[in-house]
């Protein structure tokens, strides 16, 4: 990405073994030009010396509320005052508790309180802690007050547990942080779809895929930090939002499209990511099916729509960004399809591969314009949405 505005980031670090990944996050908003300065909790630095940090970051460590030298030089008002960014990269559950309480009896929370800065927290703890309802209230409140969520990832954690509660990995943090600071996509407006829709047979059964929706939202929330107005149309699946986003729920295709077409005339950009169901029955049965007698009964199936297609056909001078979803020959019916929908760029993932695609946390793709190709390696979903929107922003290098 070309025209990174340069800001004076403060990195706070609180007690969690992550603690050692914040070395990394320094040094990659250091090598991206921004300005950097630590504070470290005590606790923090049962974990990892100041002195490492104040070598990567090329400041002194601000560790005391009570800093009779620092109080002189760059006391936590005029710290507040200096960041444009805060990053609390880990943030341990303990922290996000104070947080939520406004308590401000150590520097890193009287800073919180005193700054008008932009703000990210990194969660990281063990998985029960952060599935702990107290946990989920002290965040909810955070992210609705001016806090930008993080992560946290999915694996193996420290203590042997695996599941949600790992640190996003510094990439991941920088990225998330360059993105709401470049807000590449301000005054676009965006539809994205995601989700399976559901095609109902009977009033009980319905023809589906796999789609869980983890891709589709991760790029929601992509456009949304960059600063874009964005309509997530959605099938049904198991996941919430950020407040920034406007969601609309939908079952089948047909609401699908129409729902896209009410406002595909204000948007600026479409992105399907929507596993649409290609079939839907004929009839749909008013009663549950019985079982029948015989071995076999038929379903008789008709072609849906094909929504990204007919609203490219409909609004030519609009950008489409497709995905496709193959478990053979990928490159060759992803290209066929970037010309046969009318796309502008179309993102090919292999879901024969059982690690990404359908339902995993995780995708690798290959994005194909009309003269470009671009490989994107394995990483969680909301790392790719990062790198996939900065696709459709007026900075971006290659592909579009
Ligand atoms: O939801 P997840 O579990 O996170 O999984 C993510 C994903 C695998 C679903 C996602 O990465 C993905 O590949 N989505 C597109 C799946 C798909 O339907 O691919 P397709 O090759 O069948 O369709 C190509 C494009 O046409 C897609 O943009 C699709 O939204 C669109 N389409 C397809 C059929 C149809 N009737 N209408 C459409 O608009």
């Amino acid at each position: 990405m070309n025209n990174i505005k340069k800001s004076n980031i403060l990195v706070c670090i609180t007690g969690s073994i992550a603690a050692y990944k914040s070395v990394d996050l320094v040094r990659l908003f250091k090598k991206n030009g921004h300005e950097v300065q630590v504070v470290m909790t005590e606790s923090a630095r049962e974990f990892i010396t100041p002195l490492t940090l104040q070598a990567i970051s090329g400041h002194k460590v601000h560790q005391s509320l009570l800093d009779i030298d620092a109080e002189l030089a760059m006391g936590h008002i005029e710290l507040a005052k200096w960041a444009d960014v805060i990053v609390i990269a880990p943030c341990s559950a303990e922290t996000i508790a104070r947080l939520s309480l406004g308590r401000a009896n150590d520097l890193l929370g009287a800073i919180i309180l005193a700054s008008k800065a932009k703000k990210f927290i990194a969660p990281a703890m063990n998985t029960n802690m952060w599935s702990n309802p107290v946990t989920k209230k002290n965040i909810f409140y955070l992210s609705s007050n001016d806090m930008n969520l993080i992560g946290p990832a999915k694996g193996d954690q420290a203590c042997g547990d695996v599941g949600y509660g790992r640190m996003s990995e510094p990439e991941e943090i920088y990225e998330s942080v360059q993105v709401t600071l470049n807000q590449s996509l301000n005054g676009k407006k965006i539809i994205v779809t995601a989700g399976p829709t559901r095609e109902q047979i009977d009033p009980v059964r319905f023809i589906s895929n796999n789609s869980s929706g983890k891709m589709g939202f991760a790029m929601a929330e992509a456009a949304a930090s960059s600063g874009a107005e964005v309509f997530l149309i959605t099938g049904p699946v198991s996941l919430t939002c950020s407040d920034l986003i406007k969601r609309i729920d939908v079952k089948t295709a047909n609401d699908m499209y129409e729902e896209s077409l009410k406002l595909m005339h204000s948007a600026d950009i479409f992105i399907g990511c929507a596993a649409v169901a290609d079939f839907k029955s004929v009839e749909i049965s008013h009663q549950k099916i019985k079982k029948s007698f015989e071995n076999h009964f038929d379903i008789r199936l008709e072609k849906n729509i094909d929504i990204i297609s007919s609203l490219a056909e409909q609004f030519p001078a609009k950008t489409f960004m497709g995905f496709c979803a193959e478990t053979e020959r990928v490159e060759e019916y992803a290209k066929e399809k970037l010309i046969s929908k009318g796309l502008d760029l179309i993102v090919a993932n292999d879901v024969s591969k059982s690690d990404i695609g359908f339902d995993s946390d995780f995708n690798e793709v290959n994005v194909y314009t009309k003269e470009e190709k671009k490989y994107f390696q394995k990483s969680t979903k909301s790392l790719l949405a990062i790198k996939l929107i900065n696709l459709l922003g007026p900075d971006s290098q290659s592909i579009h």
